[in-house]
This record gives structure tokens, sequence and C-alpha cells, in this order.
């Protein structure tokens, strides 16, 4: 026993002491918050019986133009933030939004949204959110400033291209494996512009004021799924004002609806510069600021972080009584949960960056979002031996990457079409190009550079006159124009002027169907143009701002090897004028006697975009859900049944033609009897399906009350009214193959 005790004391006490001294604490003693195998709620909870008043206020705004403060005390990390939703964007000075010039961090460029939307394929939009998350995560940024969902209220929207179209189903059903993608990497999406900024024009200085009929059916249902079906960590507040107050501290929004009708448990950030008032700042749901004066490191003691609406001034109010700590409190339990989900969650995600997968993954998402809108045959290409295409158009060209705002990115490359088209062909006929027309000659964005060289020594109507000679003995004419990222097109900070395509293109392609009887007009947007030129020439398609792989990807449905498959997520008008905005009081706003703000109100209610023009019974160019193939199908056997507490509606979808393919049935329902005005359809389900020839599926969609429903702002309810609904199967929001009545509660 003697001896048993002095081997103790001679070896294991001072062994065991030396432990203790040198801080290797046992398991037991490992402080709750960093035990990984915790309750995530209970280590935010110890995290928080651990800091001062000044650690938690350190949380709540920012530290650098892209980061928010941890607890270096405690060893908890900052917030690493990042744009955005295309791809990863280049690390920036400290304060700045110009790029560091690192060489290390050009990333993959996924299509725009707007194209991801295009596919009406979940899949796409899961392996979208995986791989940029992945990104992310290599890069090591916890919160990924997107995906952005505000609806397409006019096809003016200088972000249209970032959102997701102009239905509330359609937006809401991709966003929701999009965040479940970005987060299965430990990063967490910031769902974005929460909520009603559907324009840019005065995007800082507008009140949106509607109905909560409006509200609640149309611009909150997409952020609703992303937060209770996706479960995304992080909203981002928008610039604009709701009904008055400030988006980014808007209790209704964000106390009321946000966290407490739908219980978000994540963290609220304020947009770059997007919170306006200290007191509001504090009570009305904002947990972060970020961005309020961009050059916190140039000295000037009012521009320091110090002086963010969350720093001093909360702290101040704090101290004297005026805030209390439950509320700060709850930011900082939101801010500790982000962290523990993220950098100190318990699985270790490293993330993969420019991986040929990642290309490989952007090249599928571009083409399966590519729509083809009209066909006479002309494609797929399919040029004989000899033969000389020619390619007219800036956007065969030009480098889209490069530009449009907080969504720019430097990608480690980009495929043009031009070199795409030269890749596919030039074994077989000759590529020329004419460049046809002069827009946008800039080839940098906050420092990035594309290396291109857009300079053009020809006036106009030579470079229109070179381009209708050289089509004269072309055996094809592939048109390729649109829109770019430059002010007053599909750029952030500016909405557009009109749908017309800018610089004299339109006469352009009227000259050019005079001499060509092979006329492919691909337009290269994300928005709405008019095509008053649509019946003269042979094929359109409609592409997007395709990221790395763009030029690749149209070239793949081009030629066929990609079937095309994209459905266009918003209507395509025949003029501006036809649509819903029909006032300045609609938009872009008035300015009314006595109030600081400028004041929108939506007027048109829950009529945009095709509830608008099927309502109104108004012809578009192409409708919402249009997009062709190259082969054909045949939707057939429908019906519905009553099944649980709904309806299952089905039928049969079969490719009729030769090659594989895919189609997306949608399944609009109509109310034929309701006792409030309501669109004459609205898109309830949808489900893109890809067939050999030949081969039939049976396709089904479950509908319950709430498929039915408006909602009654008196009751503050969703009410489904008993009477007659039809059920309507097509593949366009025009093209219904069959429309089968049913009846509810009758
Ligand atoms: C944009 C956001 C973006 C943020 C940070 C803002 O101007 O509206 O979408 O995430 O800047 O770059």
């Amino acid at each position: 026993m003697e001896y048993t005790v002095s081997v103790m004391n001679r070896f294991f006490a001072p062994a065991l002491l030396c432990l203790l001294i040198l801080g290797c604490a046992r398991p037991s003693d490992k402080p709750v918050y960093l035990d990984h195998s915790k309750p995530l709620e209970e280590r935010v909870e110890d995290a928080l019986s651990r800091m001062t008043l000044e650690e938690k206020v350190a949380l709540t705004h920012a530290q650098s133009k892209f980061s928010s403060a941890g607890v270096p005390r405690l060893g908890i990390p900052e917030l690493w933030h990042t744009d955005g939703p295309h791809g990863i964007r280049p690390e920036v000075l400290w304060d700045e939004w110009d790029q560091a010039g690192w060489t290390n961090d050009s990333c993959t460029a996924f299509p725009a949204l707007v194209n991801l939307a295009a596919t009406w394929d979940r899949d796409l939009s899961h392996l979208y959110g995986e791989c940029i998350g992945a990104e992310a995560r290599y890069r090591k940024k916890d919160i990924l400033l997107g995906p952005g969902i505000n609806m397409g209220r006019t096809p003016l929207n200088g972000r249209t291209f970032e959102y997701m179209g102009e239905d509330p189903y359609l937006a809401g059903e991709l966003v929701v494996p999009y965040v479940q993608g970005v987060q299965d990497n430990g990063v967490a999406a910031c769902v974005k512009h929460f909520a009603v900024n559907n324009q840019e024009v005065r995007r800082t200085a507008t009140s949106s004021n509607l109905d909560d009929r409006t509200l609640y059916e149309i611009y909150l249902p997409a952020f609703r799924k992303a937060v209770q079906e996706g479960g995304t960590w992080a909203i981002m507040g928008s610039y604009n004002l709701y009904n008055g107050q400030f988006n980014c501290h808007n209790k209704k929004l964000l106390c009321d609806i946000l966290k407490g009708e739908w219980g978000f448990d994540g963290v609220v950030i304020s947009d770059w510069g997007g919170c306006r008032d200290d007191d509001e700042a504090i009570t009305n749901g904002l947990d972060i600021e970020m961005g309020t004066w961009t050059n916190g490191l140039r000295g000037a003691a009012s521009d320091s972080y110090a002086n963010y609406h969350l720093a001093n001034p909360y702290l101040e109010r704090l101290r004297d009584g005026r805030a209390t700590e439950e509320v700060l409190d709850d930011k900082a339990r939101r801010i500790l949960r982000t962290v523990f989900r993220t950098s100190m969650s318990p699985e270790q995600h490293f993330g993969s960056f420019t991986s040929p997968e990642h290309f490989a993954a952007a090249r599928k998402i571009a083409a399966d979002g590519i729509v083809l809108l009209k066909n006479d045959g002309t494609l797929p290409l399919n040029p004989a031996d000899g033969a000389r295409i020619l390619v007219v158009g800036e956007n065969a060209y030009k480098m889209m990457v490069v530009g449009g705002g907080s969504s720019n990115l430097k990608t480690k490359y980009e495929i043009i079409p031009l070199d795409a088209l030269h890749e596919a062909f030039d074994d077989k006929a000759s590529v020329v190009w004419e460049r046809g027309y002069v827009g946008d000659v800039t080839t940098d964005y906050n420092k990035v550079v594309t290396g291109q060289d857009l300079s053009e020594s020809r006036s106009a109507q030579q470079l229109l006159s070179d381009a209708v000679a050289a089509a004269k003995d072309a055996d094809y004419v592939i048109y390729m124009g649109g829109l770019n990222k430059s002010r007053n097109q599909d750029n952030e900070g500016t909405d557009r002027l009109d749908i017309v395509l800018p610089y004299g293109q339109d006469v352009l392609i009227e000259a050019l169907a005079e001499v060509s009887d092979k006329l492919v007009v691909v337009n290269i947007s994300g928005s709405p143009v008019a095509m008053p030129w649509a019946s003269k020439v042979n094929a359109i398609v409609q592409a997007w701002y395709g990221g790395s792989e763009s030029g690749h990807a149209l070239v793949d449905v081009l030629t066929g090897a990609v079937n095309p498959s994209g459905k266009l997520p918003f209507t395509m008008p025949l003029a501006l004028a036809d649509g819903p905005l029909k006032t300045e009081r609609q938009y872009p706003g008035i300015q009314e006697e006595g109030k600081q703000w400028w004041q929108e109100y939506y007027d048109e209610g829950v009529f945009i975009g095709y509830r608008w023009y099927d309502t109104q019974n108004i012809p578009v160019q192409y409708p919402f859900g249009h997009g062709l193939s190259y082969t054909t199908f045949d939707l057939s056997n429908a019906s519905v049944k009553p099944s649980g507490k709904g309806w299952t509606v089905s039928a049969t979808l079969e490719n009729t033609g030769d090659v594989p393919g895919a189609e997306v049935v949608q399944l609009y329902i109509a109310d034929t009897e309701a006792s409030v005005p309501r669109p004459v359809k609205e898109l309830k389900g949808f489900e893109k399906i890809y067939l050999q020839p030949g081969e039939k599926r049976q396709v089904k969609f479950n509908i319950g009350l709430e498929d039915l429903s408006f909602f009654d702002a008196a009751s503050h309810a969703w009410v489904a009214e008993p009477g007659e609904f039809k059920a309507l199967l097509g593949t366009s929001s025009a093209d219904i193959r069959a429309e089968i009545p049913f009846n509810y509660g009758k």
C-alpha cells in the first residue's frame, strides 16, 4: 500500500500537476461551447454566459468590409461574409469593395440565378448550392450572401438576373435545395433581399406600400419556404422601406413575421449600408449591421466601425438603460448559433475550389436553363462540310462574368460563345465573326479585369453594313446580342429604361433577316426583352449569363449535344406598356407632401407577371413557363382524384419524338368561384421529366387546401372557399393541355 502511494506520488501526481499546469484540461473541464458533442443550444448558452456586455455588442456589427467580430478571448472566430449568389467574390481590401489582387482566389463562376430558375430543376438547384457552398467553405467563408429571390414585379428591375423569376412557387421550390446544398458544407446561406425589394431605382429611399394579401401571396412565400423548408441560417434585410419603415429594421417583417410567425432562429444581417437608425436597429430584429460606412480604417472618427448604429450608440443605450440586455442576448445567441453551425460546427468541412466537377456542374446548369423560344427546324445546327457560319453580335465575344454589381466575379476562365463555336465547327465549317454594333466596351469592375480589348474604330453604320454584307453569302447567320451588365441594363444600382433592345439591335436583326434565310437569334440577357422581329427569324434562343462555361453551354444547345429543356421563369411581354405597372405611383414611385421618402404603391395587387397578362387576356411574345425541345411530348390521361385531405392530379407524359429530352409538366390551379379577384391560374406544381424516345412516365402532384387558398387580410389567415376549382396541366402558362374541374366542399 505504502509502495503504491509513493509510486502515485512520485509519478502520477507530478504528471497530473504537469497536465494541469500545461492547461491540458480533462474532458469534463472543457467548456461546453467548445465541446462539439454538446447540443447547439447548450453551447450557445455556455458561450453567452462567459461574455461581457462589450463582447456581445462587438458581435453585432462589422469589423471590416466583409467580416463581423467573434470573441477573441474565448477563441470564438469572427464571421466571414461573401458575395454572392453566382460564385465566391474575390478577396477584397479590408475596407474596400475593390479586389485585393490575390492570385489564388479566381473562382468557378456559376450561371446567374435567373439561369438556374430557367432549369425548373430542383436537383440542379441542389447541385448549384452544394458546389458554391464548397467553394465558399474552401475560401473560409461562413456566410454566403445569396441566393436572391425577390419577385419579378417589373421587367425593368436591374437585378432580375440575380433572382429566380416572377412566380413565388417556382422561386420557393428552387431556393430550398439551393440553401440546403450550401449549408451541407457548413456555410450559411443568406437569403436576400427581405422583402418587397423589386427595383433598383432609388432603392435606399423608396417605401414599398402594399396590402397584406399581396405581401403574403406574392412577396413572402419564397422567403417562407427558404426559412421553414430550407432551414436557412441567415436572411439579409433589404435597402428599401416597407410601409414606411426601413427593412433592415422593419418590425413587422423581421419581428412579427420572420422571427414570430415563421420561427426563424438564425441571424438577420443588414444589406451593406441598409441600417439607418440607432433605436430601430436595436429593437426591430436586426442582428448584424454591415457596410454602414465603407472606410472604417481611414481615420475619421465618424467613419469608424465603433460608430456603427449597433456599436457605441448601442453600448450607450445599454449602459443608461434605454436598451435591455435581453434583446442584446437574443442577437448574440443568433450570432453564436451561426458560428457553431459554420466554422465551429461539429462536422469539419474543407470544401473544394475550381474543381473539374464544379465547372461541369456550371456547364450543365447553364445549358439546362437555356430556353428555345422558337424553332422552324433550323436548330440544332447541322452545317454541311465547308459551310460558312457567320456570327454577328457583341455578346458572342464579350465576357460577362465581370460586372453587374456585388455579383461581380473573378473567375479562373470564361468560355465565350465565339470560341465555343470555333471549337465545335472549325474542322468542318468556317466560323467568322462580325461585331454588328458596339454596346459596352468596359472590361473591368472593382479592379477585376477581363483582359479583353473591346475598342472599335468603325462607325455604327459601317458595323451594320459589314455585318449585312457578310450575311449575304453565309449559310447560317447566328446573331448573339441582347443586354450586358452596364448601367441601365442587367446591373445592380440602376434599372433598365425600357425592354427594347439597346444599341440599335432591332434594326440590325431586321436587316439580317432580309438577307438570310437561316437566321438564329440568341438573346443573352438576364431579363425580358421585346422581340418585334420574332416572326422574321428562323429560331430564337434565350440564353443567360452562364458563368465560366457559358460559351460551351450555349453551343451544346445550338448543336443538339444538349436537348434544350429550359423554361422561361418570367413572361416575355410584347411591350413594356402591356404590363401591370401603369402609373408613377406604382413605379418608380412618387414624392408626397410631408413624407421624407419616395412612396410606391403596389396597386396591381397580386397581379404581376402571368397573373396579370393571363387574367387580362393580354397577348405576350412568349409566356411564362414556355420553352421548346428538339423532341416532342404528349400529355395524356389527366385526372384529379381525392386523396387524404386533398387531391392527386396525375397525367402521362410521353416523348413522341426521336431524341431523348426533358419536359416540365406544370400544374396551375384556377379558382372559378372566388369571392375576391384572383388570377385565372397560379402555378402550384411542376416536375421536370427526362424521357427516351417512346418512353412514357406518369407524373403526380399532391395538392391540398393551401394550394386552393388566398390570403385573407381581415382574418390574417389562408382561406380555401368551397366551390369549383380547375386543375390545369400544361407545358407553359399558355399551353394548357388538360383542364379538369373538381369541387371542394360542395
Ligand atoms: C447588395 C447585396 C450584397 C452586398 C454586399 C449590397 O449592395 O445589395 O446584395 O450582398 O452589397 O456586397
